[in-house]
Parts: C-alpha cells; structure tokens; sequence
C-alpha cells in the first residue's frame, strides 16, 4: 500500500502537513466513510498494470470479492476521470479523459527521466498515462478530498509509489521543487488571476521543461467573462480567446508557444453513467441548440497550448 502519510521527502518546502490534516474526519465529513471503502480493498491481488486508455489491474478472485470490490468503489461516486478496469469492474467515467490524453501523448512524446507536475489531477488518471510514457515521477495535486481517495483506491491494487495526488491548492505550492513538465489542464478558468496562474505554472517548470496548458477557449476574439455560471459550473471566472492564452503563456515567458489541439467537448465525451449518475453536459446545454449553454454562452471549447521554458 502506498501510504498517505509517508509523505516525499523530495518536496522540501512544500506545505505537507496539509496532507494530513485534510486527509481526516475533521477536515471532510465523509472522509470516514471514504476511507472504509478504501481500506476494504484487498491488496497484494494483482497480477498485472496496463497504464493504456482504460488503466487496467488484472487479478484473479471468485464472484463475491469483486462483487465486495464494486461495491466498495461505487462509495466512491462519483467517479469523474478515468476510465479503469479493476478486475473485471469497469469504471465507466463521466469523461473519456482517454480522449483528451489522445490529443497530447503523440505531442508530448517519451517522457523518460522526467518528473511531472499534474495541477488539479483529479483522481491521478494522467498520472498513470504519464508513467506509461516513461515519466519517472508524477506528482498530482487536487484540492478535491474525494479524489485523492479515488487515487488511494487505485493504489491499493496498483502499489506504484511513482504516482502520487496529494490534496493540495496550486496557490499553496511553493517553487523550491520544478519539473520537466507541467500540467495545468481545466484549471485556468477557475483561477481569478489566470495570468498568475500562468507565471506560477512557468516558475514550476524547470529550465529546459515544457508546460502544457489546457481550457476551455472560445474562438471569438474576445475573451468571455460569464455574468455567473457558465454550462452551469460555478467558479468559471474567465474563458479565454486562444490568442489570449497564447499571449498569457508567452507574457510569463514560455517560448514557441503552440496550440496543439482546439476541439468541441460532446456528449460522447462527457456524460453521465453509472459511475456519475449526476447530470452531465447534455444538461448543462440550451435544450433547443447544443452549440449554446444552458446560459445561452458558446458551447464548450477546449484548447491545448504547450509552452518551452529556456534552458
Ligand atoms: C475540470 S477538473 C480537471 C481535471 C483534469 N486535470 C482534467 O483535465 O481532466 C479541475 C480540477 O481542478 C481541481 N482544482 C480546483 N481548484 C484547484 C486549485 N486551486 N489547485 C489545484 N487544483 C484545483 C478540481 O478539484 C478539479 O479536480
């Protein structure tokens, strides 16, 4: 078992006392709950990783322990990123986030002595798909309590202690540590300062490194500033024109700064199932025209940028 509370040493100066004090009963009402499912888990089981589109754990047991296993992994709803295969439970997400790491993997290339930071990782999926591209390390942070406990679900049949989510904030990081490779991917427009954000991710990086940037972008010139919620999220604080996100990575100082894929998210891509029964896209859609919100804004648009910080 990779244990929360055996914390990296190789993160000095990062706030890990966070870690535990936000992985416990006081910090989430739930986390009791969450972690009796986790620890109900069998461990030592598999006999075989696949960290390819469905990141997938094979083992061998009888009808009731994977029964037991689904069981445990459904009081983790709602499962967002993935997908996954433990045993023969499959974990239908409510992204393909498969897809997304489609559009990167061929860009980003073999990532072998390179350690990753993956900012707002939810439950670490990237993370896994980093690893199977060469990445030495993974480090995932992700304020969202209920998916760190997703990733120590994972861990508990996969023991890989190069993949890590840590509950933390990007705001709280500090830049004593760099990486090779930054991943800031559906973050930004959740920041109020996205220009902040940008000059974090390339104090991040490491001389030499590389940052990759993803948002939702609308192909209007003009940056969106949603009046309140936009597709109904909260939080969304700005959605950027691609131009603007070209500018804001090239201001912090990236160099040949590139747009590697702007793509429509469908309904295909991210809907409800039976791993997130709760409403999906489709919902947050004008019933009357899928290319508007339900607040009557352009429909989502994601684009990704990577940048090159000097060596
Ligand atoms: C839209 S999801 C993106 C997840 C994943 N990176 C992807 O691209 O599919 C945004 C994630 O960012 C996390 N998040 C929100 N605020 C954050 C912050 N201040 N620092 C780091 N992560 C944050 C959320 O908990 C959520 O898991």
């Amino acid at each position: 078992m990779v244990d929360p509370y055996d914390l990296p040493d190789r993160l000095p100066m990062w706030p890990l006392h966070l870690v535990q004090e936000r992985l416990s009963a006081d910090f989430h009402g739930d986390f009791t709950t969450w972690l009796n499912a986790v620890r109900s888990l069998p461990t030592g089981l598999a006999k075989d990783c696949s960290f390819s589109d469905t990141v997938s754990v094979t083992f061998d047991c009888n009808r009731h322990t994977q029964g037991a296993i689904e069981e445990a992994l459904q009081q983790l709803h709602p499962w967002r990123k993935g997908p996954f295969c433990i045993g023969t439970t499959t974990i239908n997400t409510e992204w393909r986030s498969d897809w997304k790491w489609q559009r990167l993997k061929e860009t980003l290339g073999d990532l072998t002595n390179q350690r990753v930071l993956d900012i707002g990782c939810g439950n670490g999926y990237f993370g896994w798909r980093a690893l199977e591209s060469g990445a030495e390390e993974v480090i995932g942070i992700d304020p969202t309590i209920l998916f760190c406990m997703q990733h120590q679900a994972m861990q508990r049949f996969i023991q890989d202690p190069r993949n890590w989510v840590l509950p933390l904030k990007v705001e709280e990081l500090p830049t004593s540590v760099q990486f090779e490779l930054c991943l800031s991917m559906g973050v930004l427009y959740h920041r109020r300062d996205p220009l902040h954000h940008v000059r974090q991710l390339y104090e991040l990086t490491a001389a030499g490194g590389r940052c990759v940037l993803e948002t939702l972008t609308v192909t209007a010139q003009q940056s969106l500033f949603p009046r309140d919620r936009y597709a109904r999220m909260r939080n969304v604080w700005c959605v950027p024109s691609t131009e603007q996100v070209v500018a804001w990575m090239t201001t912090a100082g990236f160099y040949d700064v590139a747009v590697i894929d702007i793509s429509t998210t469908t309904i295909e891509e991210q809907r409800s199932t039976e791993w997130m029964r709760f409403e999906s896209l489709s919902q947050s859609l004008d019933p009357t025209d899928s290319s508007r919100t339900a607040e009557g804004y352009p429909a989502p648009i994601r684009v990704i940028c990577l940048g090159h910080k000097r060596g």
